[in-house]
């Protein structure tokens, strides 16, 4: 039957309808029902030229149908269902279509075992019956419907039904999964972004179906004081060390790592020993000498002020070496300081020239602290004190006064003046007067 055919079907029933007096809505009800039916038609039309033709003729009430028409359609079933399962679908409505009627018309005495009645549907159990009859009773169970991208496909009113999508998902980023209906499962290697589990390479990609591992993580931080290194677990790791560094200050040397840190060495030493230069160290990390005007040591006795100048040290203000003796010649010496040279001065008188005339004419009353409280006979340090006969004067330039006016030796009629006491012993002579006067002149050394 041809389309054609089927639309005449159609509009005789839309004509009968009428006829039977229904009513304007239900009239307009069915000419939608009509471009219903004309859309399951349509629907119906498969790519396949063959099996829109089948369909059309499947969907035909079966007691229109003649027997070659269902034959054909029987035979085109195979191969429908194979292609498309949409179209086997289709074809399946057919088989239902051709097992009715072969069941119905088969001719009579045609077969003579069940294999005669074969008719290529596994969801049937084909007989021959004694009155030569072919009986298809539907079967139950397991089939294939040919189709590799669903499982579990059953037999359902004499027709394998479609089972449920066969999964084909691996759980593999690295595959594309898609299902062929000719060879099931399809795993087509990709070159997605993935994840080969190790924190210690990036931009991983899939490859050959695996993930393969990117490049190496970068986890230098550019810091000389930690030791850097990936863990394939805990990422990148900064271990401090004690290594040396720099901590940029050129005026610091030995600078160590300390606590992932540089720490300030020693500072650079700039000392050049010299007290009259002020030493620094520049940015640049050179030392510097500068003059300074500090005060110094020339290390001579003979200058009194020392200054640095021009990064030495001056001497000046020379020592005063004058023993105000003008018959010596002072002298000044860097390491042992002032030198007399007395040369060229008198003798002088010392206590030892005048002890013997006082002890000869004064020490028979002068001793032991005896006659005028002291020992002047005899003793030089008590020559040294203060007299009190002459007021201002020492014990030994007393001596000499009393002497000359008379008063001393006391009781031995001397009257001082050398000529008048002349002969007398115990007198002081004019020779002994003149050395106690020179003793007494040279300062009463002793
Ligand atoms: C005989 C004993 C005697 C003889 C020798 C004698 N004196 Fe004296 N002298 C005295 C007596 C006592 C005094 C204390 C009384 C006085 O100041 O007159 C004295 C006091 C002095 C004083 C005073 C002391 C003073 O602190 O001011 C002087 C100086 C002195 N005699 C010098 C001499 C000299 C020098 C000689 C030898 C040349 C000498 N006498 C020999 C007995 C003596």
């Amino acid at each position: 039957m041809s389309n054609s055919s089927a639309f005449l079907l159609l509009l005789l029933s839309a004509t009968f309808l009428g006829h039977c007096g229904s009513t304007a809505a239900s009239s307009g009800d069915q000419t939608q029902n009509d471009a219903a039916a004309g859309d399951a038609v349509s629907s119906d039309a498969a790519p396949d030229a063959a099996a829109q033709s089948d369909a059309a003729v499947a969907d035909a009430p079966a007691d229109v149908a003649k027997s070659e028409d269902v034959s054909t359609a029987g035979a085109d079933t195979p191969d429908v269902a194979a292609v498309d399962a949409a179209v086997a679908e289709d074809a399946v409505d057919a088989q239902d279509a051709a097992d009715a009627v072969a069941t119905d018309v088969a001719p009579v005495g045609d077969c003579k075992v069940d294999g005669d009645c074969n008719d290529g549907n596994g969801c049937t159990v084909d007989t021959c019956g004694a009155d030569t009859f072919c009986k298809h009773v539907a079967a139950s169970g397991v089939c294939d419907d040919g189709n590799k991208c669903t499982s579990g496909d059953t037999c359902s009113d004499s027709a394998c039904k479609a089972g449920t999508p066969t999964a084909c998902d691996d759980g593999q980023v690295c595959t594309n999964d898609s299902c062929d209906a000719a060879s099931g499962c399809q795993h087509a290697n990709n070159t997605a972004v993935c994840d080969d589990g190790s924190v210690c390479t990036v931009d991983d990609a899939c490859a050959g179906g695996k993930c393969a591992a990117g490049a190496p993580k970068v986890c230098d931080d550019n810091a000389v004081c930690t030791d850097d290194s990936c863990d394939a677990a805990k990422g990148c790791q900064h271990v401090n060390n004690s290594g040396a560094c720099s901590d940029d200050n050129a005026c610091t040397v030995g600078d160590v790592c300390a606590a992932g840190a540089c720490v300030a060495g020693a500072a650079k030493d700039c000392d050049d020993k010299q007290l009259c230069t002020t030493d620094s160290c520049d940015a640049s990390g050179n030392c510097s000498h500068l003059a300074n005007n500090l005060g110094c040591d020339d290390g001579s006795k003979c200058t009194m002020v020392d200054t640095c100048a021009d990064k030495a040290c001056v001497g000046s203000g020379a020592l005063d070496c004058d023993d105000k003796l003008a018959c010596s010649v002072d002298s000044c010496d860097a390491k042992t300081g002032c030198a007399h040279d007395m040369s060229a001065c008198p003798v002088v008188t010392t206590y030892a020239d005048v002890k013997p005339i006082f002890a000869n004419r004064c020490a028979g009353c002068h001793t032991g602290g005896g006659s005028g409280g002291h020992n002047i006979g005899t003793t030089y340090s008590d020559a040294l004190l203060d007299s009190y006969y002459c007021p201002g004067k020492k014990k030994g330039q007393c001596a000499l006064v009393r002497i000359q006016n008379g008063s001393m030796p006391l009781g031995a009629g001397c009257t001082g003046n050398p000529v008048l006491d002349a002969g007398k012993n115990a007198c002081v002579t004019a020779g002994e007067q003149a050395k106690i006067a020179q003793w007494l002149s040279d300062g009463m050394k002793q």
